[in-house]
């Protein structure tokens, strides 16, 4: 059900990443100005990553945690509201023929998960895009999983 007052994070704010250049170029100065592969280590080391596990990833955007996480686990859930973002992770997923890696479009408001048990939910830099409000509500779904 849709409430009139519930917040719609489909929506785009800010950088609109529904559009493929932007997902692009996004990608490509990531690379740049981050040290993704020491983020991605910090991450993996914090959360005790073992090969049983299955993982959640909010915002997951061009895939870079996804796509190494799933190296040392047995399931990652990419979660993304921009069909593009996952489009564009996707597509590095099959390039590197990485195969356990689950692509869905939702939204730390609105993703529902099936089955399973979750051993980490994880995100990084997506947050940010809810209001403070719906931050706090992102923060209890979450928590509401442990
Ligand atoms: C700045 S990018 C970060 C991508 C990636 N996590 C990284 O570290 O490079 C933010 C991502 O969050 C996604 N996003 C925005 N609002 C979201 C929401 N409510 N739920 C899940 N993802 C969202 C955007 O589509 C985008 O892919």
């Amino acid at each position: 059900m849709k409430y009139e007052w519930a917040f719609d994070e489909t929506k785009q704010i800010g950088i609109d990443y529904t559009d493929i250049k932007q997902v692009q170029s996004y990608d490509s100065s990531m690379q740049k100005l981050r040290d993704i592969k020491n983020e991605n280590e910090g991450i993996l080391k914090d959360i005790n990553i073992s090969k049983d596990h299955t993982i959640v990833e909010f915002g997951t955007g061009t895939g870079e945690f996804a796509l190494e996480a799933a190296k040392y686990c047995s399931k990652v859930i990419a979660v993304d509201i921009s069909k593009e973002m996952l489009r564009y992770a996707e597509m590095k997923a099959k390039s590197r023929n990485i195969k356990n890696i689950e692509f869905c479009n939702g939204g730390f408001l609105t993703y529902e998960h099936k089955a399973g048990n979750i051993d980490s939910i994880i995100s990084q830099l997506a947050l940010h895009h809810l209001t403070d409000f719906w931050k706090i509500i992102a923060l209890k779904r979450i928590y509401s999983r442990s």
